[in-house]
């Protein structure tokens, strides 16, 4: 797998990374031997970048991977952990001393003297604009706690407002085939600042894997089931928030479009990679089967020119009308 600049730290990741939430909890149970098995099938085939959160299984996901990167001291991954979650996601909470508790202990979870990229998860509009967040940030960046740091965002207006700090190394926002949006502003404004950007939940949370159908049950303990409308956090992360009959009515039009040879995930998530301004894709993957198909994702090299035709058609007939205006 090629290679690509992480915004302007001097470090590379690949196209494909990893997205560990599955590996912590909220998608029903993963092991940890299933886990560790998940991060060293992505690492073999050539993923770089994991991406994780202090909330993930609070903290299991962040100690996992900790017991990887000890077991393997050459693996070269770069990992991107999140902070912010573990309180409400008040302003008021954003504050110098909880930045340097929650990365304390994400440096304890990970094994780490120095964080390599920290991203605020999700916060508050009111955060993502303050120019305290960022004499914050930038602190723990001269006290080397942390490398490098970014913001996980909502909405295309909080990336365009993390986009124009100078400090920031990423933006992490959705994007796939049923979030078109980022594509009119934000990636052209990331890549004239050199700011990487991570497109998250680039399957809509497994809609775009072509595998659900009306009667797809899944666990209590899983989103899928207990965040459908939005009951526990934003219903945009949770099938990108489409209604998951609208999603299955799009995936079946889109499945006609993927290209011979090609499935449906590997076709969105090569689509997703080649968007200008794209640094990498993180799909999250609960088994090594998975982990290992993404990762190839990086390498297609087929002709998507048809497949981008049917995304834009069936995101405007089916989607544009619900989902442009809200994030
Ligand atoms: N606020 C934030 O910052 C935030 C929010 C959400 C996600 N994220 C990050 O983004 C990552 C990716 O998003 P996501 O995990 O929510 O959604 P996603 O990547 O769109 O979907 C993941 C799901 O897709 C299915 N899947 C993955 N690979 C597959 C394959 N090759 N074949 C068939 N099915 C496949 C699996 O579903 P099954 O489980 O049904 O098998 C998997 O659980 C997360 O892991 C997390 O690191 C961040």
């Amino acid at each position: 797998m090629q290679r690509r600049p992480l915004g302007r730290t001097g470090r590379t990741v690949s196209p494909i990374g990893l997205g560990t939430w599955q590996l912590g909890a909220d998608w029903g149970d993963v092991s940890e031997a299933d886990a560790l098995a998940v991060l060293s099938a992505s690492a073999d085939a050539g993923v770089t970048l994991f991406d994780t959160a202090d909330v993930y299984g609070d903290g299991r996901s962040e100690q996992i991977i900790g017991r990887f990167l000890t077991a393997r001291r050459d693996h070269g991954i770069t990992v991107a952990t999140k902070m912010g979650r573990r309180l409400a996601q008040e302003p008021e909470n954003y504050t110098p001393e909880n930045f340097r508790a929650w990365t304390d202990r994400s440096r304890r979870n990970l094994g780490v003297d120095t964080l390599d990229l920290v991203q605020l998860h999700c916060p508050p509009s009111a955060v993502i604009d303050a120019d305290a967040t960022y004499d914050a940030l930038d602190e723990l960046v001269a006290s080397g706690a942390i490398a490098a740091y970014g913001v996980s965002v909502e909405t295309c207006a909080q990336a365009l407002s993390a986009i124009a700090r100078p400090g920031v190394t990423n933006v992490q926002i959705i994007v796939n085939p049923f979030r078109l949006k980022p594509l009119d502003e934000v990636l052209p404004a990331a890549a004239d600042a050199a700011v990487s950007v991570f497109a998250r939940v680039p399957l809509a949370s497994g809609l775009l894997s072509g595998k659900y159908s009306a009667s797809t049950q899944f666990a209590a303990n899983d989103h899928r089931a207990y965040n459908r409308h939005g009951e526990a956090f934003d219903k945009g992360e949770t099938f990108s928030g489409v209604d998951f009959e609208t999603g299955l009515r799009a995936v079946e039009e889109l499945s006609d479009a993927v290209p011979d040879g090609l499935s449906l995930p590997a076709a969105t998530l090569a689509w997703v990679a080649s968007r200008p301004g794209v640094t990498s894709v993180i799909p999250g993957a609960r088994d090594v089967r998975q982990a290992e198909a993404n990762a190839a994702a990086g390498t297609v090299d087929a002709d998507l020119t048809g497949f981008e035709a049917a995304v834009v058609d069936v995101y405007d007939r089916l989607l544009r009308a619900e989902i442009h205006p809200q994030w």
